[in-house]
């Protein structure tokens, strides 16, 4: 379904966004994943490559959003290895629970430098990559040619304690998305957002859970559906978005998080 296409996805080293490409490798896509930590996202990618036989599978470290030139040389290193991008994930993403008064002016920058900052970064380095893509696209009509997924968060819908820094960046994010989606869409890139909630065995759940929240088993009353998530869910989607069945989605935001972003708050 997706022989030729590539991925290029930042933060590709952590749970979420490997399984995303994971998962578009697994249906024929080639990838290049960029990450900080250079033994991670090489191992990654190793594991990822494994999916399928014949696959490409590049991984780039010591790659930090908040610097573009460090983003335009993995973008150059992805061209020169697999010639073009199709597809986006911009995954890189910074948080830890803090209340404000606690948060130094720094801590909050560093959050909305990853997160926003890194976004648009992504997005200067790739663009022309997907707008390539776009115009070789054959079948204008029906397959989108360059397609974008940021990763975001639920917690500036509603406002969340201790988590500001994450929820303005995310808020950015969202918009940066809507806008991607206007000024593209008529140039045959689209651009969504996928909202993650709390899913099982990833790092944000690592940092922003309790032990017992996550050794429990059940979400109880913080989520309707009275789970947490699984990172398949958001892989899912992530295929659906990039696939044809997802050719007239442009500017939305996808949330995964069983309903509970609109719960009342809870005592
Ligand atoms: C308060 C903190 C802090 C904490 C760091 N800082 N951790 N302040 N509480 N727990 C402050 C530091 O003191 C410093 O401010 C500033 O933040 C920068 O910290 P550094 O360590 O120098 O920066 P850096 O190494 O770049 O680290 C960036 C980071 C870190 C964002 C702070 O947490 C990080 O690298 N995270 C990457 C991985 C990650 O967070 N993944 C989770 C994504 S999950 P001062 O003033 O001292 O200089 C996710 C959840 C999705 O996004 C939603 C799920 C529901």
């Amino acid at each position: 379904m997706h022989a030729n296409k590539v991925v290029f996805c930042t933060g590709g080293g952590g749970t979420i966004c490997s399984a995303q490409v994971q998962a578009l490798v697994s249906l024929g896509a080639n990838a290049c994943i960029v990450g900080r930590n250079e033994e991670k996202t090489n191992n990654v990618a190793e594991k990822i490559a494994s999916t399928r036989n014949g696959s490409h599978v590049l991984g780039i470290g010591n790659i930090d959003v908040r610097k573009l030139d460090s983003l335009q040389a993995a973008v150059r290193q992805c061209i020169q290895t697999l010639e073009h991008i199709n597809y986006v994930i911009y995954g890189a993403a910074g948080n830890f629970l803090a209340p404000i008064d606690k948060l130094s002016a720094n801590a909050f920058k560093s959050v909305v430098d990853i997160d926003l900052l890194g976004s648009y970064h992504t997005l200067k380095a790739t663009i022309p990559h997907l707008l390539e893509s776009a115009a070789r696209n054959t079948n204008p009509g029906r397959t989108i040619g360059g397609r974008i997924i940021f990763i975001s968060a639920t917690f500036h819908f509603t406002g969340v304690p201790f988590q500001a820094h994450v929820a303005s960046a995310k808020a950015g994010v969202d918009a940066l998305s809507a806008s991607v989606a206007l000024e593209y869409g008529p140039h045959g890139v689209t651009s969504n957002v996928i909202s993650p909630g709390c899913i099982q065995g990833t790092e944000g759940m690592e940092r922003l859970s309790s032990k017992e929240m996550r050794e429990s088993g059940s979400a109880g009353r913080d989520v309707p559906l009275g789970r947490y998530g699984l990172v398949k869910e958001v892989s899912d989607a992530t295929v659906y978005l990039f696939s044809e069945t997802g050719n007239y989605v442009n500017g939305h935001v996808l949330v995964i998080d069983g309903g509970a972003w609109r719960l009342p708050g809870l005592d």
